[in-house]
């Protein structure tokens, strides 16, 4: 493999999964890569391994660089597994490694592959480990993604390795932001935030400020999946401050619905008309045409969220309950809900949805629009209406 030298003496021994498409119902048509990182001194780190199933790769990869005998430390800056699950058999042919993690990450690594990680030493934030002439920080981040979760930070390079945090499900062959397309590295950075990091947005908020606090000077951000950031780092520190805050929230509706039998289509396209005829941008997305990921992405700078459904056996329409579970799960904040639907006998969707939405505290507009079978030219008038009152919400 080409060296990827992030600088002196710190590469990515990583791996790039070109093929995955679903990544825990995540959706990733792009890919993304498992990035670790060697940092050789006169002492040897690695920060981070890969998914089990390219163990091998990341073991060829390190020893391009070294052999794995030599290597004096392991961070574990994040137990889930798509990062840990070669962490068995790389502490095996590591045997001299010793092996760092939180104390929630110790516990994690116990449970996940048993007593041989009794061996672990934990760390927290502010710890170091002198390398020779490069030290290795640590900054506790519980949540982002894990309550495990850690950043790394070499103090001498301005490296942050901050694991989950600021990736990318994107496999490239340019692993820098400077060799990949801006507007495709931007995009996989927000739908991988909108997917990922959404419910945790209050404690994103509170790390970057604690990070800006410190003012910690930073040459380059090398998350664990996707495009390291050395070009412009801030950037996308920036546009996570933006992201968590609701500072990207603009004028827009997104309509999520799904139909039986056309006549919730016809309810979502005339509420469309009447938002639309207020000069605010809506978008449409039928559940069984779109991927959840996207739509999800599409929300985090929207104002109004409107969701359609059709009454199935006096309750929503599976895919639209789908659809209410994750994203109840995800909790966007900074958002206006509303329902609407159509039903054959006595109704129920929108009903169910409202309390879906109660329950996961969303702020629900109002009780929503539900209409009997086929809706009249006067019933679509109705919904037009109906967008024209949200338009006018999304102004106020
Ligand atoms: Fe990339 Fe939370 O694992």
């Amino acid at each position: 493999m080409p060296k990827v030298t992030l600088k002196n003496g710190i590469n990515w021994v990583g791996v790039t999964d070109w093929n995955i498409r679903d990544f825990h119902d995540y959706v990733t048509s792009c890919g993304t890569s498992y990035n670790a990182y060697l940092i050789q001194d006169e002492k040897i780190a690695l920060v981070d391994t890969v998914k089990a199933t390219f163990c091998k790769e990341l073991i060829a990869h390190i020893s391009e660089l070294t052999t794995l005998e030599k290597i004096d430390y392991i961070i574990v800056n994040h137990v889930e597994m798509d990062h840990s699950s070669s962490l068995p058999i790389i502490a095996e042919l590591a045997k001299n490694a010793k092996i760092c993690a939180t104390a929630r990450g110790k516990e994690e690594l116990i449970k996940h592959y048993g007593a041989a990680f009794e061996r672990v030493e934990t760390v927290k934030s502010g710890d170091k480990i002198s390398l020779g002439k490069k030290t290795l920080t640590f900054l506790e981040a519980p949540m982002l993604h894990w309550p495990d979760s850690m950043f790394t930070y070499i103090i001498e390079d301005k490296v942050l390795m901050p694991n989950d945090a600021f990736g990318q499900h994107l496999a490239s062959s340019g692993h820098f932001d400077d060799e990949v397309d801006q507007e495709r590295l931007m995009k996989e950075a927000i739908t991988y935030y909108s997917n990922i990091l959404t419910p945790f947005a209050p404690l994103i908020v509170k790390k970057l400020q604690e990070v800006i606090d410190i003012k910690l000077p930073i040459d380059i951000i090398a998350p664990s999946h996707g495009i390291i950031w050395r070009k412009d780092p801030m950037k996308i520190v920036n546009a996570y401050m933006d992201w968590s805050t609701g500072k990207v929230v603009k004028q827009k509706v997104s309509i999520v619905f799904d139909t039986m039998w056309d006549s919730t289509n016809k309810m979502a396209r005339a509420i469309s008309d009447g938002i639309a005829s207020q000069g605010v941008e809506v978008k449409l997305f039928k559940l069984r045409c779109t991927e959840n990921t996207d739509i999800v992405t599409e929300i985090t700078d929207s104002k109004v969220v409107l969701v359609g459904s059709p009454t199935l056996n006096n309750g929503i329409f599976p895919s639209v309950s789908m659809f209410l579970t994750y994203i109840t799960g995800l909790k966007p904040k900074d958002k206006l809900w509303g329902f609407f639907g159509s039903y054959g006998w006595g109704g129920g969707a929108v009903r169910g949805m409202v309390k879906v939405a109660n329950e996961a505290g969303f702020e629900v507009i109002d009780l929503g629009i539900e209409l009997k079978w086929v809706p009249t030219e006067a019933e679509l008038k109705k919904c037009f209406d109906y967008g024209v009152q949200i338009a006018q919400k999304v102004k106020a």
